[in-house]
Formats: structure tokens, C-alpha cells, sequence
């Protein structure tokens, strides 16, 4: 198996590609963070003998760029089996407070970016018959939310849609069974983003175990998974009906 993941150089992105790794897959990572990659291959050299890792630095708000870095990559490997759209930025603010920027930077990234990514995998796959588009949402697409996370919430909204759209186009054609979409639904795991430990909140869990569930979903090629399942499945639809006072502090 051939996996490119975006977003590699930190959190969710470089755990799956250590795991992934683990599991004999040859990877194919891009962030901006090329000097973090750099190590993340040093480290796979040694803990995973055998498995290729091909790097590329990579902007997906740079939207000429990524179909250029993806074909780059699959040309090195010689193949891609599977794309991980995991690059993200969780750095919104209440809409009208004066910080436009962060909120459009999310929606850039989290949505104009990873659908980039999606055509950029999706032409790959297209061409060869058969693959696997991965795409990480979050619990917070399930509803509105305000304040910090309103951009945020809507952008990891989109790209489950936009991911779920591609599902049902594939799903009526002749990839039908070939090409597979998966949307992972996150909850709280520890990474730059959350800047948190574990044990902060009762809710947020280490790096390795939550993508090690993130994986597992993966790996059985799920439609969407809400991670990890235990709390998740059953707090994403409280989430979704919850009042707002609740939801204010689920988010
Ligand atoms: N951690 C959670 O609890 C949680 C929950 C739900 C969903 N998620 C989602 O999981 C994904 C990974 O996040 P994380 O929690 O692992 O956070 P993180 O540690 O901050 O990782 C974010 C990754 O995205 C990359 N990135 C950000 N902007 C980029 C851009 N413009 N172009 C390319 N790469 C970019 C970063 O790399 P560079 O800065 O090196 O480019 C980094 O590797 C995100 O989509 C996030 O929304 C996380």
C-alpha cells in the first residue's frame, strides 16, 4: 500500500504515518515543515526498516501546486493507493471581532486546500482504475458552532460534504467498489492544534491512541467513522441536537 498524507509534519498526520508504517506501508509526506519531515523519514528509517518514504514540501493553499507535488509523488513511488487529506489549521476567531484573516486562512486550508487535494487524488485514482481518498473532518462539522470555532466547525462541515459528494459520484459509476472514500470524524486528540495533554479534559485522548483509531478506520476503508468510537459516536449526535449552552462547551 501507497499512502500520501498531507499535513505529516505534526499531530494526527506524522502519528499515521508512523503507524501506517508500522504496518508495512510505503508513505508519501508533504507539509510545509520540510525539516520535520526530513526527521519523521530519519525516524521511520530506523523504527520501520524497508518502507519508503518519499517527502515533498507542500502549501495546499498553494492551489497550482498540488497536483504537480501529488503526481510528483506518485511518480516516485510509482503508484498511490491511498491519499490522506490531513493538512488543517484551527486558528479561527468570532466573525466581526477583526481577525478576518484567521478565519479565511481556516477556510482556505481546511476547505479550498483539501479539495485540491481531493482533485488532485481523485484524477490519480480516476487514472488508474482504483484508490482510497481519506479525508479527516472533525465532531465539529456535526453543527453551527459560535465564537473561536464557527470557521472551523463550517470548513471541517464542507470538506465532509465535499467528501461525501465525491462518494455518491463515485458510487454511481464505473469506479463503483474500485475507488472507496472514507470521512474520519476526529474528536479531541492530542496535537499542536489542541495544545493540550491528555488529561486536561476527560475527552481528549493521547496522539497514539486516537490515530491509532483513525487507523484502524482507515485500514477497514469504513464510509466515516467518529473517533474514537467510544465517546464519539454516541456524543457526535448529542452534539448535533444539544442546546446551545452544551454545545458551547462541547466545542
Ligand atoms: N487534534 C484533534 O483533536 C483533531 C480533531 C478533529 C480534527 N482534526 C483535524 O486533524 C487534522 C490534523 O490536525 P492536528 O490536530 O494533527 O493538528 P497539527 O498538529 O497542528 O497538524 C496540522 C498539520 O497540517 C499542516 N498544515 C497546516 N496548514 C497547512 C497548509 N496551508 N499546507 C499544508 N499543510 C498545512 C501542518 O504542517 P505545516 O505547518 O508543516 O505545513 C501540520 O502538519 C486537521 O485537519 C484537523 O482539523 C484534529
Amino acid at each position: 500500500m501507497r499512502t500520501l498524507i498531507t499535513g505529516a509534519s505534526s499531530g494526527l498526520g506524522a502519528e499515521m504515518a508512523r503507524q501506517l508504517a508500522a504496518r508495512g506501508h510505503d508513505l508519501a509526506l508533504t507539509a510545509r515543515r520540510t525539516d520535520r519531515l526530513d526527521d519523521l523519514r530519519a525516524e521511520i528509517g530506523e523504527t520501520s526498516p524497508g518502507v519508503r518514504v518519499a517527502t515533498a514540501p507542500l502549501d495546499v493553499t498553494e492551489l497550482a501546486t498540488v497536483p504537480r507535488v501529488v503526481d510528483g509523488l506518485r511518480a516516485e513511488l510509482g503508484g498511490l493507493e491511498r491519499v490522506v487529506v490531513n493538512a488543517g489549521a484551527g486558528k479561527g476567531r468570532p466573525i466581526g471581532s477583526g481577525r478576518p484573516d484567521a478565519n479565511i486562512e481556516t477556510l482556505m486550508t481546511n476547505v479550498v486546500g483539501a479539495l485540491a487535494t481531493m482533485e488532485a487524488a481523485m484524477a490519480v485514482f480516476r487514472d488508474q482504475g482504483h484508490g482510497h481518498l481519506v479525508v479527516v473532518s472533525s465532531v465539529m462539522s456535526v453543527r453551527a458552532m459560535p465564537r473561536h470555532m464557527t470557521a472551523y466547525a463550517a470548513s471541517k462541515a464542507a470538506v465532509a460534504r465535499l467528501a461525501e459528494g465525491v462518494r455518491a459520484e463515485v458510487d454511481a459509476g464505473d469506479l463503483a467498489g474500485r475507488v472507496r472514500v472514507t470521512v474520519l470524524h476526529p474528536g479531541y486528540i492530542v496535537s499542536e492544534m489542541t495544545g493540550a495533554k491528555s488529561g486536561r479534559t476527560p475527552l481528549m485522548v493521547d496522539t497514539e491512541t486516537g490515530v491509532r483509531a483513525m487507523v484502524e478506520a482507515i485500514e477497514k476503508e469504513v464510509p466515516r467513522a467518529y473517533l474514537p468510537r467510544w465517546p464519539w459516536e454516541v456524543l457526535a449526535r448529542v452534539l448535533a441536537v444539544a442546546p446551545p449552552r452544551l454545545a458551547r462547551r462541547l466545542g
